[in-house]
This record gives C-alpha cells, sequence and structure tokens, in this order.
C-alpha cells in the first residue's frame, strides 16, 4: 500500500527533537507564569467573521492565507491564523473584562496559515502568545516585551535584536493618514496596491517590490506624527526598556502583518534564521475589543514562533538532537522472561510513588537492553534475574559513575530514596 505523507508545509515534532521543542516552549510558558498571566486555552476554529473584523481585511492573512471552509450546519468557519482575536472574542463572551483589571492570559498551541511554505514558515505552527487587557500604563508595555525577552535569554539566545515602534494613537494617526493617502496618491501603482492602501495604507511600507520600497522611502513616517500623549507614552516605554537592561532599536518603518495595532509595537528579529527572521512580535490594539462588540478596553500582547525559536535555538548551537533532556530515573531490565512479570509490577510501584521508569521490552539480549537503557537516558540502570528475585537485593547501576547501591527489592522507601535525590 501506498504511505500517506503530512500536508505540504506543516511541522511536525517527534523524538528526539520534540523534547527541544518542548524545552523551548515551556521556556516561554513559565516566562509568561513569572509575570502573573493565566492560562487560556482556546478552540483552533471561529467563526470566520471575527478574522475578518479582528485582523482586517487588508492583511495577507486574511485576504489570501485563512483556512476558510463551510462545516456542516453552513457556518463560515476558519482555522486560526492567530491569537489574539479569539482571546477578545473568549474575553468579551465570558465577562471576563468586568473582573479585575489587567486581565492577564497566555495561550500555546497550533496556528493555521495558507502561507508557501519554507525553512521556518509553516501552514501549521505554534506559538506561545500573551494578551494583556485593560490598563494603558507604559508599564505594561515594557512588561510584555520583557516576557519575551526573559524567555529568549532563558532559553539561551543572544544573536537576536528587539525592533519597536509606536503606531501612536487614533489621532495621530487619522492625522498621518491624510498626509500619507495624499503621499500614495502621487505615486504610480497598480489597482490591487491601490486598493489594499485604501483599507490601510501603512501596509504599502511593508511592500516586497524594490520599486514600491524605492517609492516609499519619501513617505511620511507615522512616528513623526505622533501627539504629545502618544509620544510621551512611547518614550516611557524606551526609558523602562533601557531601565530593564533590554537593548532595542527604533524602526519607524516596521509594519506588523495584522491591522488591529496601534501604539508600541515591536518585532524580535533573529540574526541567523535567514529571511524566516521574525521570532516573535507584538504590540497595542487600543480599538480591538471594541471593535468586536466588547468594552472599550486597551489591550497589548505578544506572539513568539515556537516553531523558529527552536531554528534559532538550533542555529546558536544551543540545543543538540542527541541528548535526551528528559532524564529518566531509573531503567529496568529483565534478565529472563521468568521475571519480567516482577519488573512491569516493580516499574508500574515506582510509577506510583513518584519515580520515572521505563522497562526494556521484547526479548532481546542483555546487551541490547543494556543500550536501550544507556539510549533512554536514564541515571540508573537495574538488571533483575532469578538470583535477584531470590536473595531479594538487587543492584542500583548509576550511568554516569558506573558505581552501584545494594537495595532491598521490596523496600519501595529505600528505592526512592536513592532515584528521587
Ligand atoms: P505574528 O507576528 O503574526 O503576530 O506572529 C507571531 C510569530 O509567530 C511570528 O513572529 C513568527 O515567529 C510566528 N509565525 C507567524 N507565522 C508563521 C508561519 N507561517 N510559520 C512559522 N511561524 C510563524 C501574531 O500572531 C499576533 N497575534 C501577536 C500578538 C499577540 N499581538 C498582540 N498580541
Amino acid at each position: 500500500m501506498s504511505k500517506i505523507q503530512s500536508p505540504k508545509g506543516v511541522s511536525e515534532y517527534f523524538p528526539p527533537r520534540s523534547q527541544n521543542f518542548e524545552f523551548v516552549r515551556n521556556c516561554m510558558m513559565i516566562a509568561a507564569k513569572n509575570a502573573g498571566y493565566s492560562m487560556m486555552e482556546l478552540p483552533v476554529f471561529e467563526d470566520t467573521e471575527l478574522f475578518v473584523r479582528g485582523v482586517g481585511e487588508s492583511t495577507d492573512v486574511v485576504s489570501k492565507e485563512m483556512y476558510t471552509f463551510e462545516d456542516r450546519g453552513g457556518r463560515s468557519i476558519t482555522l486560526r491564523p492567530e491569537g489574539t482575536a479569539g482571546v477578545m472574542r473568549s474575553v468579551i463572551e465570558h465577562n471576563l473584562d468586568k473582573g479585575q483589571l489587567p486581565v492577564k492570559v497566555w495561550y500555546s498551541g497550533p496556528f493555521f496559515r495558507a502561507e508557501r511554505p519554507q525553512a521556518g514558515r509553516y501552514r501549521q505552527f505554534y506559538q506561545v502568545g500573551i494578551e494583556a487587557i485593560g490598563a494603558d500604563d507604559p508599564e505594561i508595555d515594557a512588561e510584555v516585551i520583557a516576557v519575551a525577552y526573559r524567555a529568549f535569554k532563558a532559553i539561551g539566545l543572544t544573536n537576536f535584536r528587539l525592533d519597536l515602534t509606536s503606531l501612536g494613537d487614533a489621532d495621530s494617526r487619522a492625522r498621518h493618514r491624510v498626509d500619507l493617502v495624499a503621499f500614495i496618491k502621487t505615486l504610480a501603482l497598480d489597482d490591487a496596491t491601490l486598493e489594499r492602501a485604501a483599507i490601510n495604507p501603512l501596509r504599502l511600507f511593508d511592500d516586497k517590490r524594490e520599486e514600491v520600497r524605492q517609492m516609499m522611502s519619501a513617505a511620511p513616517l507615522l512616528i513623526d506624527y505622533l501627539n504629545l500623549a502618544s509620544a510621551t507614552h512611547f518614550e516611557k516605554v524606551q526609558s523602562l526598556l533601557r531601565a530593564f537592561d533590554i537593548p532595542f532599536t527604533v524602526n519607524p518603518r516596521m509594519v506588523r502583518g495584522l491591522d488591529y495595532y496601534t501604539g508600541t509595537t515591536f518585532e524580535f528579529v533573529h540574526e541567523g534564521l535567514g529571511a524566516q527572521s521574525g521570532i516573535g512580535g507584538g504590540g497595542r490594539y487600543d480599538g480591538l475589543m471594541a471593535d468586536l462588540g466588547g468594552a472599550n478596553l486597551s489591550g497589548i500582547g505578544f506572539g513568539l514562533g515556537i516553531d523558529r525559536v527552536l531554528l534559532a535555538a538550533e542555529a546558536e548551537g544551543l540545543l543538540s538532537d542527541e541528548s535526551p533532556r528528559d532524564t529518566l530515573d531509573v531503567f529496568l531490565i529483565a534478565m529472563d522472561q521468568s521475571t519480567k512479570e516482577a519488573v512491569a509490577l516493580l516499574a508500574n510501584s515506582l510509577r506510583n510513588i513518584g519515580v520515572s521508569a521505563d522497562m526494556a521490552y521484547g526479548d532481546r539480549a542483555l546487551k541490547g537492553a543494556m543500550k536501550a537503557a544507556d539510549k533512554s537516558g536514564a541515571r540508573f540502570s537495574v538488571v533483575i534475574g532469578e538470583d535477584e528475585m531470590s536473595s531479594g537485593a538487587v543492584k542500583l547501576k548509576n550511568m554516569d559513575s558506573g558505581e552501584s547501591v545494594s537495595i532491598t527489592l521490596s523496600d519501595l522507601n529505600a528505592w526512592k530514596g536513592v532515584l528521587l535525590h
């Protein structure tokens, strides 16, 4: 029979590399929890309208990359291309915004964009994200950025930079938009581009075509239109980041791929990844909640790409495929078929008291079983044969030092004493 392959462009993780993926994801989750964010688990599919309204029709994400289908009830459903809109939907629906503010949540899981697959760009990819809703303080902008920075540092990354800008408040953007639209009118652009610009003229700063980039080099920059309130907020965010020892570059030409951004926006870029170098990004989205039918609350958050951070960590030589990170406490080997049941019972009892244990399966020779013990990365191994069964004493071998300790087979406390140290 022919083999079935994975759909084009998906990322998947299997042992041993999956342990590196888990390590990277855990570092991000721990950084989020460490700053008071609570877990949220949301559906991977939502009403299509949520993303059209939330993410914006001028974006590639909505106009070209959504996995949209009709469900059996004739509803238009979309696999989530990003996390923020779903969080807003849930916060509004479950009245979380009526409680203590800010609402601070983190999430992790798969996201879907029908992009052209390449290294670091997948159609199903993974993010850890955080959102802080209902706080206007510049301190929370700095907090969100610092959580991402701390996660990257915990992984050990060094070869990355932080780009930062401000898209200002509605007033600043409106004044800039007038001048930008007037400027765009002077350019010779095709209809499709003009259509995009009509929905969101800032998109043209993100155009990859060299001739458009050239034309846009003289365009008015939003950062020069910040009113006093927006400029003061942005100044404060920068001074906080300096005080936190987080290096950054102000990049007023940065354009995020989603339309909901306002005020502080940022991107973490890794220098060792080639074209798909964005390892995480985020910013404020002060009008989003109201646009989705909720209260007029501000918000800020980020999404970190687990796949790309893993590639970045590998590019920096921080992780190797070879070394499993989860170490078992003990690997058990039955010398003969006759002792196998006793070994299975022992493994079960050890797991019951919190010791992590695995055992050799199949009827391979002792040499093969010892190899399996080695590969398992277990800290200790033990061989149990007829002799051990009748004497009731076994030798627990430390796999690093090669030294053995004698232990009573039936004395679970003794096992615990050695193995849970
Ligand atoms: P985003 O910049 O679209 O933001 O995605 C965040 C991160 O997800 C990117 O920096 C990248 O590392 C990763 N990523 C995006 N697309 C792909 C892909 N096709 N393959 C692999 N990795 C990818 C958001 O999604 C916003 N929701 C972040 C946010 C939260 N802003 C405010 N709150």
